[in-house]
């Protein structure tokens, strides 16, 4: 087993051994952010979108979006939900989804090597998806979005990010460094896998790198902050006329 935390087999393992857990932890540890910023990443979608629109959730987990884009856009086809753990999809069908089951395509694969074919999302977006890739995984996966998405197709991606420059910083990094580790270790049994989602955001920083890389591979993009940047996110869209950089 490598080592290496941004290594693919190292990040399903992780989340496969985080599944149980993931909703309420996820929830209850951001004070219900996530599910604010959740909303967020979905309002950025105009909502004049083609209602009979394709959507793909990139590094979706166990679905926790698929309801807010229900709504935005009700009479979507279909969404395909992309996700590296197989743990994460078996949760998604069996537990939580099984009523919306007939419009969820799952598919088990890599982000950065999917075979999802080109010009295929009419949507595309990913919540809390970015932080266990570094800077070259992200350009990678800016190429595979860029791919992706038909010309004219939005995307919106949002990430829990580390808001440098805001004064109350030093409290959130003793909470997420000090007080969530602790947390873990004495609820969960002494695990630390939680613990390593912290890892990889403050080295995730924000979402200035992917804002880069999204319009080096062609997009249209803009780079907004939630919440005194504890939360960055980048939408926009491809452009009609769009050459594809090659991943
Ligand atoms: C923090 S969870 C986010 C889940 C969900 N989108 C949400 O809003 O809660 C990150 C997800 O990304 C998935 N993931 C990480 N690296 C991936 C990769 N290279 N390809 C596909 N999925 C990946 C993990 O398995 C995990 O389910």
């Amino acid at each position: 087993m490598t080592n290496d935390i941004y290594d693919p087999t190292y990040v399903a393992a992780l989340f496969d051994r985080c599944t149980n857990n993931y909703r309420n932890w996820s929830a209850v540890s951001s004070f219900g952010f996530v599910r604010r910023w959740r909303r967020e990443c979905v309002a950025m979608l105009p909502v004049n979108t083609n209602q009979d629109a394709v959507a793909v959730d990139l590094m979706a987990g166990t679905g926790e979006v698929w309801p807010h884009l229900l709504k935005r856009f009700p009479t979507l086809r279909t969404i395909t939900a992309l996700d590296i753990s197989h743990k994460m999809h078996v949760d998604a069908v069996e537990r939580l989804h099984a009523n919306r089951a007939d419009r969820i395509t799952h598919l088990e694969a890599n982000a950065l090597t999917s075979d999802l074919p080109s010009d295929y999302a009419d949507i595309l977006l990913s919540t809390f998806g970015l932080k266990t890739f570094d800077q070259s995984q992200q350009t990678i996966l800016a190429q595979q979005i860029a791919r992706i998405l038909k010309p004219g197709g939005h995307f919106s991606l949002i990430e829990a990010s580390d808001p440098k420059g805001w004064p109350l910083r030093p409290f959130y990094r003793i909470y997420m460094d000090n007080v969530l580790p602790l947390i873990e270790r004495l609820f969960l049994k002494g695990a630390n896998d939680f613990s390593m989602i912290g890892t990889y955001t403050r080295n995730f920083v924000n979402c200035t790198h992917m804002k880069k890389s999204l319009e080096d591979a062609g997009l249209e993009v803009s780079y907004q902050k939630h919440f005194f940047g504890c939360a960055t996110s980048v939408s926009g869209k491809k452009p009609i006329a769009h050459n594809v950089v090659a991943p």
